[in-house]
């Protein structure tokens, strides 16, 4: 054969091998084409191949020469074709279906705060609208600010192991005074008396402990507001005025309140402040003006100020809002209840 009808055969062998992987549109038919044109027993190009035998000894090497560079750029032409279907098969990955307008959307589920964080930022809001500041002290308490400095004298009741979750013996203030889980927001009056001189106008919100077992009104953490106001000739006319314009904010407008004599060591005279609310009075918590032993506990002068404290309960006031009839719905962390807030 002569080496011009051999090349004219391979070139024919390449411009069909290139049309036909153009032409594949997927991997299945670039794969038939790869075997038809490249495969090693029946592929053309294999068949092609074999008419070098016929062609002068002399012209062999180019031949040779010519069926590499035709070999090649076939197999140039396959891996081309290949990327291509690879590229669109990713893009049509990426692109997705055909966007449907009329489907309906999927839902985005959004988070949303606590019944108790969404009471206590009203709190705060109503109370600051109040001019009442907010301050914080720690959970873990020592026995001069959980009692002590609040006229609760060792021997007292409130102080039995029972009724408190002491931290373990071994674990005491530097000068050796009990730690305990605070047992009421009261202590943040005496954290902010014994470092800031009078007048003092804030709130304390936080969690308190106590030993109780768990039903429908009792938990053993839950959330108080504590109320202080220290000034010259403050009155327990301005506690009760305080007092019926919050209740009146937070539960609406125009709230009776009531004062029921009661007794806390660190008040005098205490009181039980209750909410007159949808025809039933409802006890919110304790009140009083600030006994003259805090006063003196924390350095101020009890003849030249005069206080009210109150505290509140935060799931009292949350469970009147919403009509929930258990405490124990706020802590159990279902989001079948929590989604509803
Ligand atoms: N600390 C009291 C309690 O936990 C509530 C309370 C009563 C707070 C009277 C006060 C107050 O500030 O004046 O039961």
């Amino acid at each position: 054969m002569a080496l011009n009808e051999f090349i004219a055969e391979l070139d024919g062998v390449l411009q069909e091998a290139t049309a036909a992987f153009a032409a594949a549109a997927d991997n299945d038919a670039l794969e038939e084409a790869r075997v038809a044109f490249l495969g090693a027993k029946k592929g053309r190009l294999r068949a092609a191949q074999k008419g070098m035998g016929g062609v002068d000894a002399d012209d062999r090497p180019q031949a040779g020469q010519r069926l590499n560079d035709v070999k090649r750029a076939i197999e140039t032409a396959f891996e081309e074709a290949e990327r291509r279907i690879a590229t669109g098969a990713a893009d049509a990955a990426a692109s997705g279906p055909a966007f449907d307008r009329t489907l309906p959307g999927s839902e985005y589920r959004v988070g949303s705060l606590h019944p108790i964080t969404q009471t206590i930022e009203e709190l705060k809001d109503i109370m600051g609208r109040l001019g009442f500041t907010v301050a914080d002290g720690p959970e873990i308490e020592d026995e001069r600010h959980n009692f002590e400095a609040l006229n609760i004298p060792r021997e007292h009741p409130a102080r039995d192991p029972l009724d408190n979750f002491y931290l373990s013996t071994a674990e005491k203030t530097a000068d050796g005074l009990d730690l305990l889980m605070r047992s009421q927001t009261s202590t943040v009056q005496i954290r902010v008396m014994e470092h800031t001189p009078p007048p003092v106008r804030i709130i304390s919100l936080g969690r308190v402990y106590r030993p109780d077992e768990a039903d429908r009104t009792h938990y053993p953490m839950f959330h108080q507001m504590e109320g202080l106001m220290v000034d010259e000739g403050v009155t327990m006319a301005d506690l009760k005025s305080v007092l019926r314009m919050f209740a009146s904010s937070y539960l609406g407008s125009d709230v009776r309140v009531r004062f029921r004599p009661s007794f806390f060591p660190f008040t005098e005279p205490s009181v039980e402040a209750d909410f007159e609310w949808n025809g039933e009075w409802i006890e919110f918590g304790g009140a009083g003006m600030v006994d003259p032993n805090v006063f003196t506990a924390v350095g101020y002068d009890p003849e030249s100020v005069t206080g009210f404290a109150f505290g509140l309960g935060v799931e009292r006031l949350c469970m009147r809002r919403h009509n929930l009839a258990d405490i124990r719905d706020l802590f159990t962390n279902d989001v079948r209840f929590l989604r509803q807030f």
